[in-house]
């Protein structure tokens, strides 16, 4: 195996860089900024593992992921991802990360939406960016003797792809303003959700979508595009909404609203005691069909608690709203958070192009129609992990010169379309939605797409925002595609004009992109599953 050429540098990228160097295995990480400017270090919420001490097993994570995904992921997978969780935790305090205990010195854990015991572990508020660290750290033991190599200020363009196989990328250097080819023996695609193409959301604005909507675009099958989890309590910011994150239910926070002057706790009228920890699907859509401002309030906790474990909620709340929320309830609203569909994966992490992987959130496999609180980073480390395994199978083949694939020059408003875009994607495809109004989506997409190639390019921005605008597009199309088909709620796929669970959509959905043409089917027989 020569070298491995992988995009993205946040939490699944750097495992796969880290796994394939423990193999001896050379690979070249390629981003436009460094890892701690990730999506992954604005992950604050934790790690799951389970804690037999308290008769946690992993056979219960696995059913609890199971059915937080509505059925529809495969479960030889999510045994893999479970069954490695504790391990994964272990090595992380290995390479330095230090999680968060408790009186009697075990890992502190905190209970996540949908979980039958305390999983998730921890680290202060810092999860994600304490991790990502720590994996820096290590990645730089392997730059040190050549076997990691970190190109900042570089952004994926296309990936070279001849008779079904990958052989490396093209890629925009940002410093020199060209396109270069990279040659490698395997590809693996670690960039993250669509974010950006809904505007404001508690995620990056790096994570646009792009590198996902191109290589759909070259043959590369993607997956149950119309899962969209809203994170039920973020706040509005002026640049974007910040998570109020799912611990301060975790740690006892109560959600209400006013009636009268009195306070309705409607999740635990609804749920029981545990309404408040729902999954995620649940708890938004619930407060959707409120249709009135809900509360969360954690003021009951305490100073000492709030200041011990929930230091990022209270920072983020006085800091963008003013509220001391040791004293007073936090307005919250359901906002984008996470995507549970992408490029479609096997268990090896293969995407139906040899030698081209996917990880992490750009991929879509353990979550089915709704992620689980906790288990995202836990995926994005285990599937780098993964995939490193799987190419350190691969037989190398000797690689072919592509040439260098041509760029149309031209002028074009591409900042104005990406803004009309993401209003439209909140408006078309929101918490719930209707035939009409994806319909609706779908044609302001072909008018947005049709634009697109007959308009010039814009010079004012920066290349990326250029090339990559079709990209995104095209993928935005096949979201609404995937969610137009799917008539029926489950999971994150809330339908007013189909509001039941209905077995005939009981699958992941597959859609590829054939001579311009949207191609979509169920995968009943689980076909990437094994
Ligand atoms: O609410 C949260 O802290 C989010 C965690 C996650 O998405 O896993």
């Amino acid at each position: 195996m020569g070298k491995v050429l992988i995009i993205g540098a946040g939490v699944s990228g750097l495992s796969a860089a880290i796994s394939l160097a423990e193999r001896g295995i050379k690979s070249v990480i390629i981003s436009p900024f460094p890892s701690e400017r990730a999506q992954s270090v604005m992950a604050a919420g934790g790690i799951n593992a389970i804690n037999t001490k308290v008769g946690d097993s992993t056979k219960q994570h696995v059913e609890d992921t199971l059915s937080g995904g509505c059925d529809i992921a495969g479960r030889e997978a999510i045994e893999g991802l479970c069954s490695s969780a504790p391990e994964i935790v272990r090595q992380l305090e290995c390479i330095g990360m230090v999680f968060t205990r408790d009186e009697e010195g075990e890992l502190a854990r905190r209970a996540f939406g949908g979980q039958t015991y305390k999983r998730t572990c921890y680290s202060g508020a810092l999860t994600g960016k304490h991790m990502v660290s720590a994996m820096v750290m290590k990645c730089r033991q392997f730059e040190a003797s050549g076997l990691i190599e970190r190109l900042l200020w570089t952004d994926f363009h296309s990936c070279l792809i001849k008779d079904g196989k990958a052989y490396g990328a093209l890629i925009f250097n940002e410093a020199t303003r060209e396109l270069v080819p990279m040659y490698a023996d395997a590809v693996i695609m670690a960039t993250g959700g669509q974010n950006a193409m809904f505007g404001k959301t508690t995620g990056s604005t790096t994570c646009d979508g792009y590198a996902a909507g191109r290589l759909f675009m070259q043959g590369v099958s993607l997956k149950n595009l119309e899962f969209i989890q809203y994170h039920p309590t973020t706040i509005e910011t002026y640049h974007k909404r910040m998570l109020v994150s799912e611990a301060a239910r975790g740690e006892g926070g109560r959600l209400f609203y006013e009636k009268d002057g009195k306070r309705v706790y409607f999740m635990e009228d609804k749920f029981g005691p545990n309404g408040n920890l729902m999954p995620r699907d649940i708890v938004s859509k619930s407060m959707y069909e409120l249709g009135e401002q809900v509360f969360l309030d954690v003021s009951f906790l305490g100073r000492k608690l709030i200041d011990e474990r929930l230091a990022e909620v209270r920072d983020i709340c006085k800091k963008y709203r003013g509220i001391d929320i040791t004293k007073e309830p936090i307005p919250v609203e359901p906002s984008v958070h996470f995507f549970m569909g992408g490029i479609a994966v096997n268990n090896n992490h293969e995407t139906n192009i040899k030698g081209l992987y996917a990880v992490g959130e750009c991929a879509s496999i353990y979550h089915g129609a709704n992620r689980l609180g906790g288990n995202s980073l836990l995926a994005a480390f285990y599937g780098g992990q993964v995939a490193a395994r799987s190419i350190s199978h691969f037989a190398s083949e000797e690689t072919e010169k592509l040439r260098k694939a041509g760029e149309t020059k031209s002028k074009f408003p591409v900042m104005y379309i990406r803004d009309m875009l993401a209003e439209d994607m909140n408006k078309y495809l929101g918490i719930a939605r209707t035939e009409k109004e994806l319909l609706k989506g779908r044609e302001a997409l072909d008018f947005y797409l049709d634009a697109a190639s007959k308009l010039n390019y814009d010079r004012n921005v920066l290349p990326y925002f250029n090339y990559s605008l079709q990209g995104i597009l095209v993928l935005a199309k096949a979201v609404l595609i995937s969610a137009i088909s799917r008539k029926e709620t489950r999971g994150a796929h809330f339908r007013t004009d189909y509001p039941e669970r209905d077995d005939n959509y009981a699958a992941a959905s597959i859609i590829s992109f054939n001579d311009g043409a949207y191609d979509l089917h169920y995968d009943f027989e689980k076909k990437f599953e094994k």
